[in-house]
């Protein structure tokens, strides 16, 4: 697989879960109707369970917008295009599409084809049975990708209390893979991507994340830039 083709599948399949972390921080925005997850409780250390920083507007909002995400895919067709990218089959929409471009990496045709052509095609046709059965298993993989990062996410602030570091201070590695562990492990119940998906999204995960933490503490929209 070409690495471009190999990024284009990651960001598909993690993109629930990036959804659900990088939402979490605007739905747990303020404090009217916020509480924090651990109810502003202290662990048996005498410091608190997760923090200020985990609220449940956030673990909700990410989790529900993650869902949300899973089912945008389903619409988008993944269930055909996917293992149609990953098959060597080749369509009658793809060769046309990469004959009309002169594009020779049929990969991402089918990629461009499956986000914006096949949605707009079902739109007009209506799905059929094959896409409607496969939508309840796109939105049970968003799910367990979000709940997956947010639980992923709550567990890194867990640890990080134990070590005594308050609410926002850095902890590098576990800040920004946290969620990617507790996304993979708690999707993997239903879905297990290729290896090479999962060294890419482990790879490339801490170097999004630092880039939009930075554009979001730029916004104003976090407190600290990690
Ligand atoms: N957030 C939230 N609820 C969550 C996760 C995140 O409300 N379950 C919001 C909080 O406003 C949090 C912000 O998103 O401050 C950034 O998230 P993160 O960097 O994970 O939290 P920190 O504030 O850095 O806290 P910690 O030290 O525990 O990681
Ligand atoms: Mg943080």
């Amino acid at each position: 697989m070409d690495l471009l083709t190999l990024l284009l599948l990651m960001f598909w399949y993690i993109l629930p879960a990036y959804a659900a972390n990088g939402l979490a921080v605007i739905f747990g925005r303020g404090n009217q109707f916020n509480a924090p997850l651990d109810l502003g409780k202290n662990f048996i250390d005498g410091r608190r369970i997760f923090g200020e920083g985990k609220t449940v507007r956030g673990f909700v909002g990410g989790v529900t917008a993650g869902t949300l995400v899973g089912f945008a895919q389903a619409v988008a067709g993944e269930n055909i295009g996917i293992p149609m990218l990953l098959s060597s089959h080749q369509t009658i929409s793809l060769i046309l599409a990469a004959n009309a471009l002169g594009l020779d990496n049929a990969m991402c045709i089918i990629t461009i084809n499956v986000i914006l052509l096949t949605p707009i095609y079902f739109a007009l046709v209506g799905y059929p049975p094959m896409i409607k059965e496969a939508i309840l298993p796109s939105i049970t993989k968003g799910f367990l990708l979000s709940f997956g990062a947010l639980t992923g996410d709550l567990v890194g602030s867990f640890i990080k209390r134990r070590l005594n570091l308050s609410r926002g201070r850095p902890a590098p590695g576990l800040d920004q893979l946290d969620f990617i562990a507790g996304a993979i492990a708690f999707s993997s119940i239903v879905y297990v991507p290729p290896l090479e998906l999962l060294v890419a999204a482990i790879i490339v995960t801490p170097l999004i994340h630092l880039a939009t933490n930075t554009a979001g503490y730029a916004l104003h929209l976090k407190k600290e830039p990690w």
